[in-house]
């Protein structure tokens, strides 16, 4: 990580050099409306891979703006951070076009089949079998990154599909060597994988953990892309990489039908947006559940002179504000097409003002007395990236397949392994628990719906600057995103925004989560005092991929999550 910090840095003061020439040329030569909001001058990106990174450097060398960048970005991911995001998953891409100031959310979450139903994953007795809707191809939903990589090329690039594909295919031939977090995840996951011999044959050593070094060629997966490369989202829905899709899904269990993949559709979805101390916010919309808890959160936390309070007070604050808003969550939220959101409502600050009527400073609330809801937590990898080009174009994407190597089942000949989303459903909804299981209503599995998402790419912007942001982390994703935003306004920078101990509390479990060093021990007595319950955990959490143009000095910076092993660059343009 240290390698990550002084390459940033590096690239951090030859762009900010650059981008001053620029300034100065901008000043004398331009009117000042257009000075009073220049465009950066400059590119940044942060993503989890180098690799992914490269990619999408060279797809802005070669002309591209922000939309070709996060095409290359995410096709690469697919191939060298296979247990995160692929074709076989989706994702959510929040698109801000500069010229016309236009923001969109690319909805590529994947959908149910036709023939999938809310009881598909419970037993005789109403119980849920909860492997099968983790391991093979039952688990998988219908793929959208596919549909969601054409569309944007189309529609918002500058380049041709096949152009910003072009990386990804040569990291499928060329092949990529797995890492220390490859190693990790497919320990995790290595009996499921072991279980699928097309899974085994692609991601493992004979079979075995891969011995850190080996090198994984993936040519299955370099001709899908291929085909679309010349077909665009034909090349995968339809034609002789869906009729595979859907021979081996089916042949392995799964419920699959070429209509399924045929009828997939990518949905833009105007953003969920609020505002906190002057800085406009802008996140995803359902069906992720990430830009509504966010703001909730927010617009509750707004309420309190936060900078001011005693660390106690200011922790214990944005821990109730955590509480109320993912108890919501799950109470309201689910595919919006299936179901009604009060969104407006849930994001409006007179909302928040109600919720924080029951919030105390001298005491933590038990969330038993709220009313309670369940929430389905699952999830264990994912990836986000943020890239922002010398116009001012930004992506924040946060993308899926759910479980580490997801479904772990990969259709034989086409490389593409399957997301295992079917698990962000709730396998067994209406069934009243200790609470009662309302929240669980909304996101049931139904036919053609999308499941519940945490995922929160988001864009901050203030007369100050400009932030892209996002991580992956499950029902944490939240959370780490409010802390990020909460470090920017704060004034911190980029990397300590990335790089901020985290703390979490999603309302059931009644107990505030937090990594070593999140909180000192003084700080964790406190909290005590107030009725909180810890609970330490073993390990760091969160893959936070940042960039932040500050417009009053012009400088672009990155940060790439040092949990992790991405890299974050700052180029000109
Ligand atoms: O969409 C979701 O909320 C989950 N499928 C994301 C899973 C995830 O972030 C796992 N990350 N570590």
């Amino acid at each position: 990580m240290v390698r990550n910090y002084f390459q940033l840095r590096g690239a951090f003061f030859y762009a900010a050099k650059s981008i001053s020439l620029l300034i100065a040329f901008i000043t004398l030569f331009t009117p000042s409306s257009f000075a009073a909001d220049p465009a950066p001058g400059a590119h940044a990106i942060a993503t989890a891979h180098p690799v992914a990174t490269a990619a999408g450097q060279k797809i802005l060398a070669q002309g591209g703006n922000a939309f070709d960048a996060a095409v290359a970005i995410s096709a690469t991911l697919a191939v060298v951070e296979p247990y995160g995001s692929g074709l076989g998953g989706g994702g959510f891409w929040l698109l801000h076009r500069a010229k016309d100031r236009f923001e969109v959310m690319i909805d590529g979450r994947e959908q149910a089949p036709a023939a999938a139903h809310r009881d598909m994953y419970l037993d005789e007795a109403g119980n849920a079998i909860g492997h099968l809707s983790l391991n093979g191809p039952l688990a998988a939903a219908i793929p959208g990154e596919p549909a969601a990589l054409a569309h944007i090329a189309e529609k918002y690039g500058n380049l041709p599909l096949r152009q910003s594909l072009a990386p990804a295919i040569q990291a499928a031939e060329k092949g990529f060597v797995v890492d220390e977090h490859y190693i990790k995840r497919a320990r995790f996951r290595l009996e499921v994988m072991q279980s699928d011999p097309e899974t085994a044959a692609i991601f493992l050593q004979n079979g075995q953990l891969p011995k850190p070094g080996y090198r994984i060629i993936q040519k299955d997966l370099a001709n899908t892309l291929k085909q679309m490369a010349a077909k665009g989202r034909a090349g995968f829905y339809e034609g002789v990489v869906a009729q595979t899709l859907v021979r081996e899904v089916r042949r392995a269990g799964g419920i699959w039908s070429e209509a399924d993949l045929k009828n997939y559709r990518v949905i833009e979805r105007q953003p969920v947006t609020g505002e906190y101390h002057g800085t406009r916010i802008t996140s995803a919309a359902p069906p992720s559940s990430g830009g509504i808890a966010l703001i909730t959160m927010l617009n509750v936390l707004a309420q309190y002179p936060l900078e001011q309070l005693p660390e106690a007070t200011h922790t214990h604050l944005i821990v109730e504000a955590m509480r109320r808003a993912y108890r919501d969550r799950a109470q309201y939220l689910g595919d919006p097409d299936f179901i009604d959101i009060p969104v407006e409502r849930l994001t409006h600050p007179f909302y928040a003002a109600g919720l924080s009527a029951s919030i105390r400073t001298d005491r933590a609330t038990r969330s038993a007395e709220l009313p309670g809801y369940h929430l389905n937590q699952r999830g264990h990898h994912t990836t986000h990236f943020s890239v922002m080009d010398g116009e001012g174009n930004r992506v924040a994407a946060t993308l899926s397949i759910n479980y580490p190597f997801g479904a772990a089942f990969t259709p034989k000949g086409t490389g593409v392994l399957l997301n295992d989303e079917m698990d962000d459903f709730s396998a067994k909804p209406g069934t009243p628990n200790a609470y009662g299981l309302v929240g669980a209503e909304a996101n049931a599995i139904a036919p053609g719906k999308r499941p519940l998402s945490s995922m929160t790419p988001t864009f901050l912007e203030s007369d100050a600057g400009v932030a892209v942001l996002g991580t992956p982390g499950g029902s944490r994703i939240i959370t780490m995103v409010l802390l990020g935003i909460l470090e920017f306004s704060a004034d911190k920078s980029v990397l300590d925004v990335v790089s901020r101990a985290r703390f979490h509390h999603q309302f059931l479990p009644d107990a505030i989560q937090f990594e070593p060093n999140a909180l000192s021990e003084s700080l964790q007595k406190e909290l005590q005092q107030l009725g909180h319950h810890l609970k330490p955990m073993t390990r760091r959490y969160g893959n936070m991929q940042a960039v932040h143009w500050n417009k009053r000095s012009n400088t672009l910076s990155a940060a790439s999550d040092p949990r992790g092993g991405g890299e974050a660059i700052v180029l000109p343009e």
